[in-house]
C-alpha cells in the first residue's frame, strides 16, 4: 500500500518520500525572550514582593484538597434512559500507509505545472520508477555486492541477513582509520571555532527562544508542548543531556502543511516548561541549495563515554544525532539514508566528514562516480540507501561494493539508536518500511543485525522496560506508537533480533498503544542518567492533519479549524513500564509525575453518589483540567457518563458501558460539523473525524478508574491502570467549558478529583496562572524562619485555594484578582509573624505584604476554613460591588458554596 498526498503547497508525498514545488527560505521567528518564567515565580514577585527564582516544584496543593462528602440521598432512577447503545468500536490506524497512489495524482497537470520552476530532477522523481519498490529483478541487480572487473560490477550473491556476509571487517577497520583521523581534526577545529560559530549571524537565531504566541489564538494547548508556528509532526532526537530534556521534531515553519522537513527544537528543565529554539543549520532544509535535503525522523544520544571519539574525553561526551536525510543531491537519486552529526550544546552541530568512499550503482549494477557536491552530501552518511554502495578496496586489487541496506527498500528511515548494556554497544532500529536492526561500537560504523521484514512500520523503537513488581526487564517494540509487541532482544543465528511473545494462535501478539486516532510516531528520551523511559507522540493523524487529495479532490483537514498559523502538537509525556494485568503483561503509559506541579485548585469529592441528576460538576467550567474518576458500578448500572467541553449544542462524552465493559470517548458531537475535517474514503476505509472511539476496560475489583486530561482542544483518557489510552483532538466552541458527570441505571458511588492545570506558555499576568505556588512559598519559608508549622502552612494553603476560587469566579475581574491577591499577601504576612523566629528578611512586611496594591486592606487576619468568604473588605478605593456581593457574598453561605466557583480561564480565549 502506498500513499500520496498533494497539499496546497504542492508537496508531493509518496510512501514517505516527497518534495516541494517551492523552496522557501526558513522563517525563523525569534525574539529575545528566553523561557517564560515558571508561573510559580510570579506570585512571589507580585504577590509578596519577593525576588525568587523558580524552583523545582512538587505537588502540595493536592495534599490538602477540599473534601466534600456526598450527603444527598439516592434519587429515583429513570430506567427509560438506560437503553443508550454503546458506541461501536472502530479501529483507525494512524499510519500513513492507507491510501493508494492514484494515477491522476501522479500525472496531475496542476502538480506538474506547479513544479515548473523546479529542477528537472523533481519531475524525474515523479516519473521515477525506482520510487516503487521495484521488481525483485531490479532489486537483485542494484542491491547486491559485486566485484569489479573493469568498470562493470558483477553481481555477486544477494545480500542476506547474515552479517558476516555483509560486513567486511577489514573495510570497517579501513574506514575507521580513514574516518577517525579527519574527525579528530574536525573536532579540534570545531571546538576552536565554537565561539566564532556562536557569534555568526546565521546561527544566532537558534540560541534564543522562539517567542510564545501571546495573541489570543482560537486553539492552543496550554500544558502540552506545541510549536509556536507552522507545521510539526514526529518527535525526534529526544535526549536528556546535562540536566535538560531536548525535544526535536519534524518541522516546517513556513506553512501549516507537511513541507520540506527541518528539525524544530525545544528544551525543558522539567518536562513541563518548554522553550522553543530556532532551527540549527545542520537540520535546516531551507539552507540546502544543491538539491533536496530534508531532515526526516531520527534520534539523538548522549555519548557520555565518547565512544564516537567526537568529543574530548574529559568533557563527559556530548550529543550525537542520527537521523534520516531524505531527498537528493543535484543529479543524484531520491532516497533515504542515515546521517550523523554531533554537538556539545544541542544547538550547534557539526557534520563530520567520515571519509567513506561511495559510488552510485545504476540498474545494471554499474558504479558511477559521484560529483564533489554529491560526495559532500554523503560525507556524514553512516548508512547509505541502496542506490549507492560503499567501496571496499580489497588487498588483491579488486573492489567490493557493499549496500548498507540488505533489504534494499526505498523506505529506509526513522533510526532510533540506544545503548545496549548487555552487548555494550549501540543498537539502531530503523524502518519506514521493513524493520532493520544494526549494531555499532562507536555510532559511526554499523553492522547489520536482524532484518525483520515481517514487521513494517514507521518510527520504530525498542524500549527496555522494567516489569513492575519484579526485578525483570523486557523489550517492547513500538510500531510508530500505534501498536506494540512485548518480547526479548537476543542473538538468533548470530544476529541481534527482536523476538516477540506469541499469542494463543502462535503468531506475534500485538497490542494497541492508543485506542483513539490522534497519537503517532512515539519516541522516548534517551536518558543515560535517570534511566526513565519518557515517551511522547505527535498528537494528530495523517488522515486529516494536512489537507488530503483524494481522487483529485482536496479535502480539508484540521487546518480548517486550526487556522494558518500553527498546526502541530504533542501528547502528554508519559513514563513507560510493564505491568501485570488479568490479560497478561501490558505497556503502562503514565503521564509523568511532573504534571502534578501544575495542578492548581484541586477539588475532591469522596464517596459521592452518581445518578441521572447529579449536579456535582454543574458549576465547574474549564477547558484546561485534569480529572480522576473512580466508580463502582452496581448490578443495574448501565452507563457512567462524563461530559466535557460542553455548551448548549456540543459536548465530548466519555462513557463507560457497564455491560460491555467498554470505554468510549466520543467526539461525534464535539463541534460544528461544518468545521470538522472532511470524512473520506481511502482504500476502502472511511476516515471520519466526528466519531466515537472505544476500548475494552474490564473492571478491577468491581471498579473503574479513569484519568482524564483536557487541554483546550485535546482529550486524553487513561484507563486499566494506564495500560489503555485514548487520545483525541477535539475542537470545541469557545464557550464549551461546562462539564457533567452522571450515571444511568442504578446509581454508583464515586470518588472524583478535579484539578485545574496551569499553562506553561506565558508569564503570568494575574493569579489565574499561578502554579506550584504553595510549594515555592513553603520552600522559602522553610529556608528562612524555622518557626512555621505544617498547620499554619496548611492554613495559608487553604487561603490560597480560596483566593483562587475568587479569581476563577465567573464574575472575576481585575478587582477580584487584586482582592484575592491581597488576601493572600495578608495570610502570608500573618504566617510569617506567627513563627517564633525572626522573619525572613527576604520576605519582610516592608515589601508590601499586607497592603493591597489598590489601597484595599483585607482586615480579617485569621485564616480558617472558609474564612476568605467571610473576609471583610475595607475599601479605601472603590471595590466593585459585583465582586463584593456576587463573589465574596456568594461564598458566604456554606462550605459547599466554595464549589460554586465558575472557573473560567478567561485569559486564553476571551
Ligand atoms: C512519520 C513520518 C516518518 C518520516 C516523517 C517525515 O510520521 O512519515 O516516517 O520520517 O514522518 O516527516
Amino acid at each position: 500500500m502506498s500513499l500520496i498526498i498533494q497539499t496546497a503547497w504542492n508537496f508531493i508525498w509518496k510512501d514517505g518520500e516527497g518534495f516541494m514545488d517551492e523552496r522557501k527560505s526558513s522563517k525563523v521567528t525569534t525574539a529575545l525572550k528566553v523561557a517564560a518564567l515558571p508561573a510559580s515565580a510570579y506570585l512571589i514577585i507580585t504577590g509578596a514582593g519577593l525576588n525568587v527564582q523558580a524552583e523545582e516544584i512538587t505537588p502540595t496543593i493536592s495534599d490538602t484538597p477540599v473534601i466534600v462528602e456526598e450527603t444527598q440521598e439516592n434519587k429515583d432512577i429513570d430506567m427509560t434512559q438506560s437503553d443508550q447503545e454503546s458506541a461501536p468500536v472502530v479501529e483507525i490506524d494512524a499510519g500513513i500507509t492507507t491510501a493508494t497512489l492514484s494515477e491522476e495524482m501522479m500525472t496531475d497537470q496542476t502538480i506538474l505545472d506547479a513544479m515548473e520552476d523546479q529542477k528537472p530532477s523533481e519531475t524525474e522523481y515523479l516519473n521515477d520508477s525506482s520510487l516503487d519498490s521495484g521488481s525483485e529483478e531490479e532489486k537483485e541487480d542494484s542491491i547486491t555486492e559485486g566485484t569489479e572487473t573493469g568498470s562493470k560490477v558483477e553481481t555477486g550473491k544477494t545480500e542476506t541477513t547474515d552479517k558476516s556476509e555483509n560486513v567486511d571487517t577489514s573495510e570497517i577497520d579501513g574506514v575507521e582509520t580513514s574516518a577517525k583521523q579527519p574527525l579528530e581534526n574536525e573536532q579540534s577545529t570545531e571546538s576552536s571555532n565554537l565561539d566564532a560559530v556562536q557569534a555568526d549571524e546565521g546561527t544566532e537565531a537558534i540560541e534564543v527562544a522562539v517567542e510564545p504566541e501571546t495573541e489570543d489564538e482560537e486553539y492552543r494547548l496550554q500544558y502540552h508542548f506545541s510549536n509556536e508556528q507552522g507545521w510539526s509532526n514526529d518527535p525526534n532526537g529526544m535526549v536528556y543531556y546535562n540536566g535538560q530534556w531536548h525535544l526535536f521534531f519534524q518541522y516546517y515553519p513556513d506553512g501549516v502543511n507537511h513541507g520540506m522537513m527541518s528539525w524544530g527544537h525545544a528544551v525543558s528543565d522539567d518536562l513541563i516548561h518548554w522553550t522553543e529554539l530556532g532551527i540549527s543549520d545542520t537540520f535546516n532544509a531551507a539552507l540546502y541549495e544543491n538539491g533536496f535535503r530534508w531532515h526526516f525522523s531520527g534520534s539523538a544520544v548522549w555519548d557520555i563515554n565518547n565512544t564516537s571519539g567526537f568529543f574530548n574525553d574529559s568533557d563527559n561526551g556530548g550529543l550525537v544525532a542520527i537521523w534520516t536525510i531524505a531527498g537528493m543531491p543535484s543529479g543524484g537519486s531520491f532516497s533515504q539514508r542515515q546521517a550523523i552529526a554531533y554537538s556539545t550544546d544541542g544547538i550547534h552541530w557539526t557534520e563530520p566528514d567520515l571519509g567513506i568512499e561511495r559510488v552510485y550503482i545504476d540498474g545494471d549494477g554499474n558504479p558511477t562516480e559521484m560529483t564533489e557536491v554529491q560526495k559532500d552530501y554523503y560525507k556524514n552518511v553512516i548508512l547509505g540507501d541502496y542506490h549507492v554502495a560503499r567501496v571496499i578496496h580489497n588487498d588483491d586489487g579488486s573492489v567490493t561494493y557493499v549496500n548498507d541496506d540488505p533489504l534494499s527498500s526505498n523506505d529506509f528511515r526513522d533510526p532510533k539508536v540506544f545503548w545496549h548494556e548487555d552487548s555494550q554497544q549501540w543498537i539502531m532500529v530503523v524502518a519506514g518500511g521493513p524493520l532493520r536492526i544494526y549494531s555499532s561500537p562507536d555510532l559511526i560504523h554499523w553492522s547489520p543485525e536482524a532484518m525483520q521484514d515481517e514487521i513494517t512500520t514507521e518510527c520504530p523503537e525498542l524500549y527496555y522496560l522494567p516489569v513492575q513488581g519484579t526485578n525483570e526487564y523486557k523489550y517492547v517494540l513500538s510500531e510508530g506508537g500505534r501498536w506494540y509487541q512485548i518480547g526479548d532482544f537476543e542473538q538468533v543465528d548470530g544476529v541481534w533480533t527482536f523476538v516477540p511473545e506469541v499469542g494463543a494462535d502462535g503468531t506475534p501478539a500485538r497490542y494497541e498503544m492508543n485506542y483513539a486516532p490522534d497519537a503517532y510516531a512515539a519516541q522516548s528520551f534517551n536518558d543515560m542518567v535517570n534511566h526513565r523511559v519518557v515517551m511522547v507522540q505527535w498528537m494528530s493523524n495523517w488522515s486529516y492533519a494536512d489537507n488530503t487529495t483524494v481522487n483529485g479532490e482536496t479535502l480539508e483537514g484540521i487546518r480548517k479549524v486550526l487556522g494558518e498559523e500553527h498546526n502541530g502538537q504533542f501528547t502528554l509525556f508519559s513514563e513507560l513500564s510493564l505491568v501485570q494485568t488479568p490479560d497478561g503483561l501490558r505497556l503502562q503509559q503514565k503521564p509523568v509525575a511532573e504534571y502534578d506541579s501544575i495542578k492548581n485548585a484541586v477539588f475532591e469529592f469522596k464517596d459521592v453518589t452518581l445518578d441521572e441528576d447529579t449536579d456535582i460538576l454543574d458549576d465547574f467550567n474549564s477547558q484546561q483540567f485534569q480529572m480522576e474518576v473512580e466508580f463502582e458500578p452496581e448490578k443495574g448500572t448501565d452507563e457512567v457518563v462524563i461530559e466535557v467541553l460542553k455548551n448548549t449544542e456540543y459536548e465530548t462524552t466519555i462513557t463507560y458501558n457497564v455491560q460491555t465493559q467498554t470505554l468510549t470517548v466520543d467526539r461525534s458531537n464535539s463541534m460544528d460539523p461544518e468545521k470538522a475535517p472532511a470524512d473520506h474514503e481511502q482504500n476502502g476505509t472511511w476516515f471520519k473525524f466526528l466519531y466515537p472511539y472505544s476500548a475494552k476496560v474490564p473492571m478491577e475489583d468491581g471498579k473503574v478508574k479513569l484519568n482524564i486530561f483536557v487541554d483546550n482542544y485535546s482529550i486524553e483518557v487513561y484507563a486499566n491502570n494506564y495500560t489503555t489510552v485514548l487520545t483525541e483532538l477535539v475542537f470545541p466552541d469557545k464557550d464549551a467549558t461546562a462539564m457533567d458527570i452522571y450515571a444511568i441505571g442504578t446509581p454508583v458511588k464515586a470518588n472524583i478529583k478535579f484539578a485545574t492545570m496551569d499553562s506553561y506558555r506565558e508569564a503570568n499576568t494575574d493569579m489565574r496562572d499561578l502554579s506550584g505556588t504553595m510549594q515555592t512559598v513553603y520552600d522559602i519559608l522553610s529556608k528562612g524562619n524555622k518557626g512555621y508549622t505544617n498547620t499554619s502552612f496548611a492554613e495559608l494553603q487553604d487561603t490560597y485555594n480560596k483566593a483562587l476560587g475568587l479569581v476563577f469566579s465567573g464574575d472575576a475581574n481585575d478587582q477580584t484578582v487584586v482582592l484575592a491577591n491581597s488576601a493572600l499577601k495578608k495570610a502570608l504576612s500573618d504566617l510569617m509573624f506567627e513563627g517564633t523566629g525572626t522573619p525572613n528578611q527576604d520576605i519582610s512586611a516592608d515589601e508590601g505584604i499586607g497592603t493591597a496594591d489598590t489601597g484595599m486592606n483585607v482586615t480579617n487576619t485569621s485564616v480558617q476554613t472558609g474564612q476568605i468568604a467571610q473576609t471583610s473588605v475595607q475599601s479605601e478605593g472603590t471595590v466593585d460591588t459585583a465582586v463584593n456581593s456576587g463573589v465574596v457574598g456568594g461564598l458566604f453561605g456554606s462550605l459547599l458554596s466554595l464549589f460554586g466557583f465558575t472557573m473560567l480561564f478567561k485569559r486564553r480565549r476571551d
